[in-house]
């Protein structure tokens, strides 16, 4: 019971987290970047910072929800009720936006290492639209649960 509360809790903390940082990237950052602002030094340390934020994100988010799945499903009812199945969609836009934020910080940092700042903003952009979107979605799926 109290394990359930704690992944419970984790897995709702690191979603918001996780989501937040990459809205904020998206309508904050990049822009500014891409107007000019900021500094490589600045902006290298920006992105390490997020990498260990999305990565420890992508790990307790797989754990937790892993141990929820495992607690609450089988796979049965995973396959075959639509709760089930909104856990399935969860991991595979997990997985889908997990790839899509690396490939994004991959696009800032290969250019911020090259000295440049407004060409790696463009092009990161709109891989962290993409991340912004794939994260509300997964916000919204999380909501669906109380509801069906
Ligand atoms: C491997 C990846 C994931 C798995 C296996 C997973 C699994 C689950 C499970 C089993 C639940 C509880 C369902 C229920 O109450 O019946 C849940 C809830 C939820 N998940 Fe995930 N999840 C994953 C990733 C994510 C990600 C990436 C996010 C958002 C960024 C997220 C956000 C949420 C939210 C907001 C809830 C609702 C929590 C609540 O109502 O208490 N999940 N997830």
């Amino acid at each position: 019971m109290e394990i359930d509360i704690v992944m419970r809790s984790l897995h709702q903390l690191f979603a918001a987290v996780w989501v937040g940082a990459t809205v904020y990237i998206t309508v904050a950052v990049l822009p500014a970047l891409r107007d000019g602002g900021g500094s490589t030094e600045f902006v290298e340390r920006l992105s390490s910072r997020f990498t260990v934020l999305s990565i420890t994100s992508v790990v307790v988010l797989l754990l937790t929800g892993g141990h929820l799945a495992g607690t609450m499903y089988t796979f049965d009812s995973l396959v075959e009720t639509t709760r089930g199945n909104l856990v399935l969609s969860m991991t595979a836009l997990w997985f889908v936006l997990a790839g899509v934020l690396h490939a994004g910080t991959k696009k800032l940092d290969a250019g911020v290492s090259e000295g440049r700042l407004r060409e790696p903003a463009s092009e990161a952009y709109p891989w962290f639209v993409l991340g912004s979107l794939l994260g509300v979605a997964l916000l919204v799926n999380g909501v669906l649960f109380a509801y069906l």
